[in-house]
Formats: C-alpha cells, sequence, structure tokens
C-alpha cells in the first residue's frame, strides 16, 4: 500500500491507464477489462485492475490537475513498478481546425505550470511522448481509420483563464489544445525512465465556445480508449 493508493503489490499492472475522472475509470473497466477487480477507493478515486485481450491492464482515476496527477503517478511507478502510463482525457481546443470531438495525441506538452522550474531554473524542459507508445497509438488509429490530430498541447494549471484571449499565443505557437495533466505525466515517465502517452477528446473550444455535453461525448471515448488499449 503506498499513501494514496491501498493496493497490495502485484495488484496494479505495468500498464495503466489514467482517466482523470474516477467514475470514467470505472465505465473504462466495466466496459473493456474482463474480471476486472477495484484496488482503490481512497479519496474515491478509483482504480482497477483487468485483462484486455488477453493482458493485464490497470486504470487508475487521477484527479484533475498536475498535482493531484503527479501524486498518482509516482505512487504507480515508484511503488507499484507501473510501465506504461496512458491518459485518457479531455481538452480544448486552441486551433479553428481542431473541432469536437476530433482526438488528440499529444507528442509534446507545453506547461504554464512551475513543476520543472526547481529542476532546470534558467532553462526550459520539454515533456514529450514515449515514441514508442506515440508510434503504436498512431498505427492502431491509422489501421481503423480513426481520425486525429498529433502536435504540441498545454497543460495549464487553469481551467478558467481571466483573460478570454490568454490561450491565443499558445495557439500562435501551433500549441492544438488544452488540458491539465498531460506534462505532469510525461515528466515523471521521463525521470523514472517509463513510457507515457497522453490521447485527448476535444470537449470544448476556446476559438468559439462551443461544447459538447458528457452524454454526447461517449462514442468518441471508445475511439479513444481503443487506441490507448492497444498502444500497450
Ligand atoms: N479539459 C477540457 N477542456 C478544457 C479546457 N478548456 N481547459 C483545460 N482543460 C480542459
Amino acid at each position: 500500500m503506498s499513501l494514496h493508493i491501498e493496493a497490495k503489490k502485484g495488484e496494479i499492472a505495468e500498464s495503466v491507464l489514467l482517466p482523470g475522472d474516477p467514475l470514467r475509470a470505472k465505465w473504462i473497466a466495466e466496459t473493456f477489462l474482463k474480471d476486472a477487480v477495484c484496488y482503490n477507493n481512497i479519496r474515491g478515486m478509483l482504480g482497477y485492475t483487468g485483462n484486455y485481450k488477453g493482458k493485464k491492464v490497470s486504470v487508475q482515476g487521477t484527479g484533475m490537475g498536475i498535482p493531484s496527477t503527479l501524486i498518482y503517478c509516482n505512487e504507480l511507478i515508484k511503488d507499484y513498478g507501473a510501465k506504461k502510463l496512458i491518459r485518457v482525457g479531455s481538452a480544448g481546443a486552441y486551433q479553428p481546425e481542431i473541432k469536437l470531438m476530433d482526438i488528440v495525441i499529444a507528442m509534446a506538452a507545453s506547461t504554464n505550470s512551475a513543476i520543472n522550474k526547481s529542476y532546470f531554473p534558467h532553462a526550459d524542459f520539454a515533456p514529450t511522448a514515449s515514441f514508442d507508445l506515440l508510434m503504436k497509438a498512431v498505427a492502431y488509429a491509422k489501421d481503423n481509420g480513426i481520425s486525429f490530430k498529433a502536435g504540441n498541447v498545454l497543460s495549464s494549471d487553469k481551467f478558467y483563464e481571466d483573460k478570454k484571449d490568454s490561450y491565443k499565443e499558445w495557439a500562435d505557437h501551433g500549441v492544438l489544445c488544452v488540458e491539465m495533466e498531460a506534462a505532469a505525466i510525461y515528466t515523471v515517465a521521463a525521470r523514472y525512465g517509463v513510457d507515457a502517452l497522453a490521447i485527448l477528446t476535444i470537449s470544448d473550444s476556446l476559438v468559439n465556445g462551443e461544447e459538447i455535453s458528457a452524454l454526447v461525448r461517449e462514442q468518441k471515448l471508445v475511439e479513444m480508449v481503443e487506441i490507448a488499449l492497444h498502444s500497450f
């Protein structure tokens, strides 16, 4: 058992899906995994281990934002031996050509968080996806006719921005969308030599203010989770 996860050693797989929402973790376990067993309910941050096409896979909620996500990733890697982490989450579009429900694979994750400033006070570290996981995700999506965009995303510390146009600087540098966790997952994975990837579904647009209801999301969520599960 670690501080925030009550699983025993061996109860968590080396391959872990990371949705932000713990209820999404439950849905993924019930929808995709065979013989899924819940191993964590501390703070309601549900985690499950089951089987996907013969492979042991876990799915662990991370909560929202970098601090919460870092807690779970650190414990998964250091206390439970996780080797492959794939975030499956939602994001807000920063580019007009990125539409609601599009899937974005995060090659890199810029951030306005200070997580890496203590390591690199006078420089910028570039949190990047695992090439291996990225290639597998791209190959699965292409082979199965699932359209996607791939590029740089922003992992922001703020969901609500005070200035309406503050996204434009990132957009002008080609950043595709905003979410709140990927940069932390890529950084902690790099530090401990494991693989990480973030696959995102667009739930809203900063460009035109559109958003989708939770209900409509489900079909694309299936595709996103399938890409992730086939990338392990
Ligand atoms: N996740 C989904 N939409 C988002 C947004 N607009 N900002 C940050 N994270 C998000």
